[in-house]
């Protein structure tokens, strides 16, 4: 054959990731001159925008004490969980949850928590409203009764909540949305696209202006929806979602500590997950929903959902977008994109990623058991330093 029949390696069919790569996509500007070689192979450092969590399970009591160093260590702030039992409903309860955060931080720690009201159909309009204005609370969480730990206080009637969903439209507070509808006549791993339909997006356009965050999206229907709205609505990923797809969960026995909700859909959404995060786009950012059980709880014939990422998030997450040929834009994920969202400012101290095993546990010790980390399935080699 002659050279000029010879095929050229242009012609050759590309791989998946380097077709993905191709993939026109918009690129924010870089932030900073420090990261610009972030992409080019050997970054043995990186520094960003100390990180926050815009979802997070801290628990109370023995757990609370057990788990919140971990997340203080890494985060600045984090936006909490308000289902406990029973459930922070009122502001006062919230400030009594804070005050309890607050005295388990360790010595010298400088982590604020976020405070957030669980959304009941007995929940004041005028008790959100006076919470948000003494700057208490950030958001208020919608649980749909019944989808997932400790959520049956939540909302069965959607019509009972209008008139609070209303006064947060006015008054510019998030509601953070858990987004899978409980209809048992409705597959567990439909239950998030299901929802879109059926309420998050009927709820939209009735209440014009309200901002609202998809929380823990796990489909690429979920993507595809926050892609195509206006800068009303966020959207987070957790660190887990990005790594597992169903079969970690299921293939060659069950794994209890990969179960968490929504539960990991198939790789086709876990890629566009990734596709998602790693677009610095400014919609999208981070919310570990780090959800810690002991094991004793996770291991039953019934066990909990949650995976509890706090430990190794960060690691874990600069070797996804370092695969993803994305390191440039992990801090919009991590420490920007949520601020901008929120209206809060972005943090001013850093942290430092280097290169180099991280020194982690597997499992932490808590006075109620102990509670495995997340394990992502592969060595990690960033650590925080
Ligand atoms: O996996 C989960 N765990 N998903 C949730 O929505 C709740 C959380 C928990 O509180 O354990
Ligand atoms: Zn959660």
């Amino acid at each position: 054959p002659s050279w000029a029949s010879a095929p050229t390696r242009k012609a050759w069919p590309r791989s998946r990731r380097a077709a993905q790569q191709a993939m026109p996509r918009t690129r924010p500007p870089l932030f900073n001159a420090r990261k610009t070689h972030a992409n080019r192979g050997n970054m043995t450092s990186l520094t960003l925008a100390r990180p926050d969590d815009w979802h997070l399970h801290l628990r109370d009591g023995a757990m609370l004490r057990a788990v919140l160093p971990w997340t203080a260590r890494d985060f600045a702030r984090a936006i909490i969980m308000p289902n406990l039992m029973p459930p922070v409903v009122t502001g006062a309860q919230a400030a009594a949850y804070r005050d309890r955060i607050r005295a388990a931080l360790p010595e010298g720690a400088t982590f604020e928590p976020l405070m957030t009201l669980y959304l009941t159909e007995d929940t004041d309009p005028d008790d959100v409203a006076a919470a948000h204005a003494s700057g208490l609370v950030k958001a208020i969480k919608l649980y749909p009764a019944g989808a997932t730990t400790n959520s049956a206080s939540g909302v069965t009637d959607f019509d009972a909540v209008r008139p609070t969903l209303e006064r947060m439209a006015e008054i510019g507070l998030p509601l953070c949305v858990h987004g899978e509808v409980t209809d048992p006549d409705i597959d567990i791993f439909d239950r998030e696209a299901v929802f879109i339909d059926r309420v998050l997006d009927p709820i939209r356009r009735a209440t014009p202006g309200l901002r609202v965050v998809m929380e823990h999206i796990t489909t690429s229907d979920a993507v595809d929806y926050a892609r195509a709205q206006d800068d009303t609505l966020g959207a987070t990923i957790t660190t887990h979602h990005l790594v597992i797809n169903r079969n970690h969960i299921l293939a060659g026995g069950i794994k209890p500590h990969y179960y968490c909700l929504p539960v990991a859909k198939r790789e086709t959404h876990r890629l566009a997950l990734r596709n998602a995060a790693t677009s610095g786009e400014a919609r999208f950012f981070l919310g570990t929903d780090s959800a810690p059980h002991t094991d004793a709880n996770k291991l039953l014939p019934c066990g909990c959902a949650g995976c509890f990422t706090a430990p190794n998030t960060l690691p874990i997450l600069a070797q996804v977008f370092e695969e993803d040929g994305a390191l440039d834009r992990l801090e919009a994920f991590t420490s920007r994109n949520g601020p901008a969202f929120y209206r809060l400012p972005v943090n001013t101290d850093t942290v430092t990623l280097t290169k180099g095993t991280p020194d982690l546990p597997t499992h932490i010790d808590t006075d109620e058991g102990p509670v495995t980390v997340f394990n992502p399935g592969f060595a990690l080699h960033w650590r925080v330093t």
